[in-house]
């Protein structure tokens, strides 16, 4: 049997998540990883959980365990749109304007269905979130990445990439962004660049995938407007997800959009899992209504606020050494290095692999195979304060040999 030659053209041009991959390397006991980008589980409200569960099974136990509608609870959609208008985001038709998906890379799953043909182009991040990448790419787009600097997305850049696209005969579809804490580069979009990108979108006539996962968890400076608060037209559709403001494990997240892209994404939804759990749903709901997701927001901003100071500050103890730059984070959960140039993070990486701290490669979050060669994306959130001091120490080592041997050369 060759199980290859069954397989269709899809399921042939897939490839392996680097990052999947490289979680399983980085189960040794001693292993420091700063690769996954995932919450700290031992700020779980356990608990808290139980309680919901409880009252959950108790009150509304026998619709909990049924199928839900596509669109996922009324009450919860209904419950979602209050709090959105709290962040200026307008829900003109009401619950119409959300849907539950079974986590925000569902969304990111069947929003590629929606809208890419093979060859279309789509405008995205350079770097930009690795799990949308794998779930654009299987249909086979054009992409056109626009680099970001420390204000996030380069609004001017992405301008000209329009205007020479245009010159090409291209049109994009859509641009593809995490405008604040931005997965893998740290980075926030500033909002006067949050407003050119807005009313570029509406000149040149592009849809706008706001991808949001970790705006709530903001440790320093100000706020900043969704692109979907400065929507006017219905162009943006803005990705929500429960994984860092409650947990992953409730695969539960949703879009908020016109309603008409949304009915299609309902019926493509049917196809994948006819419906998100509703369990999770009424776990979600009670949570949101009794204030313990408020509650664990707040830990979880004090706790990753501190790490991050730590690993600031371990980053310029060592900067010397390494000769890397950074742009501090205010929130989120990762740092981006970009280390000194003629430095491969692939290479180095298995060095660092042996002495004990993991990384992911920044080239992972490229679409083409030149970019993030000396890039690293190092996450603060799950590693320990001294586990943080003691894999920025080992990392820093490999990187400062590595820069004496490429200097004897
Ligand atoms: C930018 C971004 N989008 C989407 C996701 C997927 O999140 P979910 O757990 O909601 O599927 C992640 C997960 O890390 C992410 O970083």
């Amino acid at each position: 049997m060759h199980p290859e030659k069954w397989l269709s053209d899809t399921a042939k041009g897939t490839r392996a998540s680097d990052i999947r991959e490289l979680l399983k390397l980085t189960a040794r006991p001693d292993m420091i990883s700063f690769a996954g980008g995932l919450p700290d589980p031992l700020l779980f409200p356990v608990a808290e959980y139980q309680q919901a569960m409880d009252k959950v099974m108790s009150t509304y136990g026998r619709q909990a365990l049924q199928y839900s509608t596509t669109e996922g609870l009324p009450q919860l959609r209904e419950a979602l749109v209050a709090q959105l208008a709290g962040e200026g985001v307008e829900c003109p038709d009401g619950i119409e304007n959300i849907i539950l998906t079974t986590g925000s890379q569902q969304a990111l799953e069947l929003l590629g269905k929606i809208f890419i043909n093979k060859g279309d182009t789509v405008l995205i991040e350079a770097p930009s979130y690795l799990g949308a990448i794998q779930a654009f790419s299987l249909r086979e787009p054009h992409y056109a990445p626009v680099e970001m600097d420390g204000q996030g997305l380069d609004v001017d850049l992405l301008a000209e990439k329009v205007a020479e696209l245009k010159r090409e005969g291209r049109h994009p579809k859509f641009l593809y962004t995490v405008p604040t804490f931005q997965n893998p580069a740290g980075v926030s979009l500033s909002i006067e660049r949050r407003k050119a990108l807005v009313e570029l979108a509406e000149r040149e006539d592009f849809l706008i995938i706001e991808d949001d996962p970790y705006g709530r968890l903001r440790f320093r400076g100000e706020n900043l407007p969704p692109l979907k608060s400065l929507d006017r037209s219905g162009r943006v559709l803005s990705l929500r997800t429960f994984s860092k403001t409650l947990a992953p494990g409730l695969r539960t997240g949703y879009v908020v959009g016109h309603p008409e892209f949304l009915r299609r994404l309902a019926i493509l939804k049917q196809s994948a899992d006819l419906c998100s759990p509703a369990l999770t749903q009424y776990i979600i709901q009670e949570m949101l209504q009794n204030g313990s997701m408020e509650r664990y927001i707040l830990e979880v901003i004090k706790s990753y606020g501190h790490k991050e100071t730590v690993m600031a500050e371990a980053l310029r103890k060592h900067q010397a050494a390494t000769g890397a730059k950074w742009n501090e984070p205010e929130g989120g959960m990762f740092f981006w290095l970009q280390l000194p140039k003629g430095l491969d993070a692939s290479t180095l990486l298995f060095q660092a692999l042996e002495v004990g701290v993991a990384y992911v490669k920044g080239s992972a979050f490229y679409t083409d195979a030149e970019g993030g060669r000396d890039c690293v994306r190092l996450s603060f959130s799950q590693p320990t304060v001294s586990q943080i001091e003691r894999g920025v120490e080992r990392l820093a080592s490999i990187i400062q040999a590595a820069r004496q041997v490429g200097a004897v050369k």
